[in-house]
C-alpha cells in the first residue's frame, strides 16, 4: 500500500470562494473536525492577509495535534515572517508558498522573467527554511506552465531546500491524460523528486478535478489537496471526500492509503455546509442527500434482491445515522450530555445549559428529534463565540393571507441592549421580513441571494436558511436553523449583519502583521 498524505484547504482555498466567510471560533471547529477526518496537513489560512487571518492560523496551529497545520505565504519575506509567528506553535510547522509559472501567469500578472522567477522563488525557499523544517512550494498554474521551465524551477527550488512540491491546475484546465502526464514528465526529469512529496492540487472548472486528481496519483503524486464538498473559488477544488472514498472503494486499482477516517465523512461535510452557508446539490457523490436513494422500481427491486446489485457505497461507510432516532421529548440533561460527548462535542457547562435549553424548546414541537437535529444544535452552541454585542431576534409574527398585503412584525435586540420593534410589508412573507429587519438593523443592508432547504428528511424537519447580503458595503453570508423557514429566515438575516459586526470589531482590535 502506497501512502497518499490528505492535504486540505478546506478553511484557505475553500474560504476563498465567493460569499464565504467564516470567523475564527467556526475555522477552529472546522479545523478540529478535519483532525477528527484524518486530514494529514490542513491549510488553516493565510496568516499575512489580515489580523483575523493571523488570529484563526495561531489558534489552530496551537489547538491542532495530530495533523499538521500549514498557512499560505506570497514569495516574499514579510508574508514567510508573519506565517512562521502564526504557525511556530504548532507540532511540525509548515508553511505553504507559491509562485506562479506559466508563461501568461509571469508575463501578465509578475510582470517578471522566467529568470527572475526562479530566483525569487529560490530565495523564498532559503528564506523559508531558516524558519520552517517543512516547506511546501507550488508552481502556480503549473498545469499550463512549459514542462522543461518547470522541470528547471523544480530543482533549483529543491536544492533551496523545499519539502514538497505541489503542482496546481489552478484553471481546471488540464485533462487527466494532461496532468497525469506532468507528474511523470517531472519524475523522469528532476533527479531528486523521490526525496520530496509531491504533490497534486485540481480545481474544477471543467469538472474534471477528481479524475485528475486520480491521474497524478497513478502517476506517482504521494499527496493530494482538495477540500470538504469541493468548495473553493469558482467551480471549486477537488472534494476530498469523494478522492477518500474512490481510493478506497477502488483499492485494488489504486492501492494506496491515506490514514482518514471515511466513518466522519458524513459528519465533516454536514459541518462545512452548515457552517459556510454552501449548500450540498441534492445528487452529489458520496455526500449529496440522494447519494443513497434509490428511485426507479428496477433499481428498488434490484436492491431489495441484493443491495451489491446498485449500491457501491453504503451510508454507513461514510458514517450517515443520520435518520436514528437518538432523543425524545423526555430525555434528561444526562443523556443529552451523554449523547452529544458520545458524538465528539466538548461543551463547556454553560454551553451545554444552553444547548439542552434549545434541545428542550425543539423537543416541545418536533416528534422525533434525530442526529442531525443534535448536530446542527450543539455545533451553533459550541461556535457561539461573542466577542463584540450583537442584534438578537426577540420575535417574529408575519400575517399573510393570498388575498392581504403581507406584513411582518420584528422585535430584536440592538447589540446596545435597547430592544427595538418594527414593522413593514412586503409582495410575500420573507420580502415583509427582510423589509422589516432592514429598519431594525443599524447599518445599509441588500439582499443579493436566498436559499432555504431542510436539515434532514420528513415533514417536521428543521428549516435551514442561508441569507447572502451587503452590510455596510461588505458582503456576507448568515444562516440559522428554526423548526419554521420564515423565523430561520429572520435569524439567517441577523446573523449575516452580526457577522459584518464581528468582522468590523476585529478589525479596530490591534494589529499583529
Ligand atoms: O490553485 C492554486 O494554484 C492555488 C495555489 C495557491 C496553490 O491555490
Ligand atoms: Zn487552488
Amino acid at each position: 500500500m502506497r501512502k497518499i498524505d490528505i492535504f486540505d484547504t478546506t478553511l484557505r482555498d475553500g474560504e476563498q470562494s465567493a460569499g464565504i466567510n467564516l470567523n475564527t471560533a467556526e475555522k477552529i471547529e472546522i479545523a478540529r473536525q478535519l483532525e477528527r477526518f484524518g486530514a494529514t496537513i490542513i491549510e488553516s489560512g493565510f496568516p499575512a492577509a489580515s489580523p483575523g487571518d493571523f488570529d484563526a492560523v495561531q489558534r489552530i496551529a496551537n489547538t491542532v495535534k495530530n495533523s499538521i497545520v500549514t498557512g499560505l505565504a506570497r514569495s516574499v519575506e514579510k508574508d514567510i515572517s508573519t506565517a512562521w509567528e502564526a504557525l511556530k506553535g504548532g507540532e511540525q510547522p509548515h508553511v505553504h508558498i507559491f509562485l506562479a509559472t506559466s508563461p501568461i501567469h509571469m508575463e501578465h500578472k509578475l510582470m517578471k522573467t522566467p529568470d527572475q522567477v526562479v530566483e525569487i522563488a529560490v530565495e523564498s525557499v532559503k528564506y523559508a527554511r531558516k524558519y520552517f523544517p517543512l516547506v511546501q512550494w507550488s508552481a502556480e498554474d503549473a498545469s499550463r506552465s512549459d514542462p522543461e521551465f518547470l522541470a528547471h524551477i523544480i530543482r533549483k527550488v529543491i536544492a533551496a531546500g523545499a519539502t514538497t512540491i505541489n503542482l496546481p491546475d489552478t484553471v481546471g484546465y488540464a485533462t487527466p491524460e494532461e496532468y497525469g502526464a506532468m507528474f511523470r514528465y517531472i519524475q523522469e526529469n528532476v533527479v531528486g523528486i523521490e526525496n520530496v512529496k509531491l504533490s497534486a492540487h485540481c480545481h474544477n472548472d471543467l469538472g474534471m478535478a477528481t479524475a485528475n486528481t486520480l491521474a497524478a496519483i497513478e502517476n506517482g503524486a504521494t499527496q493530494v489537496e482538495g477540500t470538504i464538498n469541493g468548495i473553493g473559488e469558482r467551480a471549486g477544488n477537488v472534494a476530498l471526500e469523494e478522492i477518500a472514498v474512490a481510493l478506497h472503494i477502488r483499492n485494488k486499482i489504486y492501492q494506496t492509503e491515506t490514514g482518514i477516517q471515511l466513518k466522519e465523512i458524513k459528519r465533516t461535510s454536514q459541518l462545512v455546509s452548515q457552517l459556510t452557508g454552501s449548500l450540498i446539490q441534492p445528487n452529489k457523490a458520496v455526500v449529496g442527500k440522494n447519494a443513497f436513494a434509490h428511485e426507479s422500481g428496477i433499481h428498488q427491486d434490484g436492491m431489495l434482491k441484493n443491495p451489491l446489485t446498485y449500491e457501491i457505497i453504503t451510508p454507513e461507510l461514510i458514517g450517515d445515522a443520520s435518520t436514528e432516532l437518538v432523543l425524545g421529548k423526555h430525555s434528561g440533561r444526562h443523556a443529552f450530555k451523554d449523547r452529544a460527548v458520545k458524538m465528539g462535542f466538548e461543551l463547556t457547562d454553560e454551553k451545554l445549559n444552553k444547548a439542552f435549553a434549545e434541545f428542550k424548546k425543539l423537543a416541545d414541537s418536533k416528534k422525533e428529534i434525530v442526529e442531525d437535529d443534535l448536530f446542527v444544535l450543539l455545533t451553533d452552541q459550541q461556535i457561539n463565540e461573542k466577542e463584540v454585542a450583537v442584534y438578537e431576534l426577540e420575535s417574529v409574527q408575519v400575517h399573510y393571507g393570498s388575498v392581504n398585503i403581507p406584513t411582518a412584525t420584528v422585535s430584536a435586540t440592538h447589540p446596545n441592549g435597547e430592544l427595538v420593534t418594527e414593522a413593514a410589508t412586503g409582495a410575500g412573507s420573507v420580502e415583509a421580513i427582510f423589509n422589516t429587519l432592514e429598519r431594525v438593523v443599524a447599518g445599509e443592508a441588500h439582499i443579493l441571494d436566498y436559499r432555504v432547504t431542510s436539515i434532514g428528511k420528513g415533514r417536521d424537519a428543521l428549516g435551514e436558511a442561508v441569507v447572502n447580503m451587503t452590510y455596510n458595503g461588505e458582503v456576507v453570508t448568515g444562516r440559522d436553523v428554526a423548526q419554521d423557514v420564515l423565523e430561520a429566515t429572520a435569524k439567517a438575516y441577523l446573523n449575516a449583519v452580526n457577522r459584518q459586526l464581528v468582522k468590523e470589531g476585529q478589525k479596530t482590535k490591534t494589529a499583529v502583521v
